[in-house]
């Protein structure tokens, strides 16, 4: 890839306000997007997220009065709501430590120091803590999610605009120890969003990046 292509795509997306419904994101690309949100870093490795694709148009239509009627919510191809692991307990550390151990075929026993260290670093912090810290990571896999629809040339929307208990209640999830956390549509702009042609806001690079020389 060449530099202008990615600047390229950083400066063609932007928040799409107003999708066309009628296009829709092909098998192949949608393959490359969801690559995008497994393949996300996160702290330890553990992926303290989950990603429900909401593909019902009933669950839509019932989202959108909770998203402050933002008609991205029906109107993208693709509606993805990004869950959070509320707490850290030992099954979910247990079911990473089993993951590890059959991908890069090791024994469980070799693997007891870092599950360990999890344990005391994750499972056992303040519960507080660690609901931030899982947000804080669900916002990396949504980037990736970001940067590789742009690259695509998919539009996208990032979205914090609902209330995300009530996501929670609909999307029947409440309880469940995952959580809603943000939002991100996807799709292709509508010919008529006025927000495409709108120059990009953005702080000086020199107030920005500063070199710690
Ligand atoms: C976490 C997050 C939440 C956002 N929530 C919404 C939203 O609910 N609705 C919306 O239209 N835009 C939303 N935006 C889009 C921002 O307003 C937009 O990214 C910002 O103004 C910069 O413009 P650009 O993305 O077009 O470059 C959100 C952006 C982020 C990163």
């Amino acid at each position: 890839m060449t530099h202008k292509t990615l600047q390229d795509a950083l400066e063609w997306r932007y928040a799409t306000k107003k999708f066309d419904p009628t296009k829709k994101i092909s098998d192949a690309d949608w393959v490359q997007l969801r690559n995008s949100l497994t393949l996300a870093p996160s702290s330890y490795g553990v992926q303290p997220w989950r990603f429900l694709v909401v593909e019902n148009p009933e669950v839509r239509n019932q989202l959108k009065p909770v998203s402050w009627n933002q008609t991205q919510v029906t109107d993208a191809s693709h509606y993805v709501v990004f869950q959070y692991k509320e707490k850290m307990d030992p099954d979910f550390v247990q079911k990473f430590i089993q993951r590890m151990a059959d991908v890069r075929e090791t024994s469980l026993e070799s693997l007891d120091g870092y599950k360990n260290l999890l344990i005391e670093n994750l499972v056992k912090a303040p519960e507080e803590k660690i609901r931030v810290w899982s947000q804080r990571q669900t916002y990396i896999a949504m980037g990736f999610l970001l940067q590789t629809a742009a690259l695509l040339r998919i539009d996208a929307t990032p979205m914090e605009g609902f209330d995300p208990a009530a996501y929670d209640k609909i999307l029947g999830t409440e309880g469940s120890g995952w959580k809603t956390v943000a939002t991100v549509a996807l799709g292709y702009r509508h010919s008529e969003d006025p927000l495409q042609h709108q120059k990009k806001v953005r702080f000086n690079e020199a107030d920005l990046i500063h070199y710690v020389k």
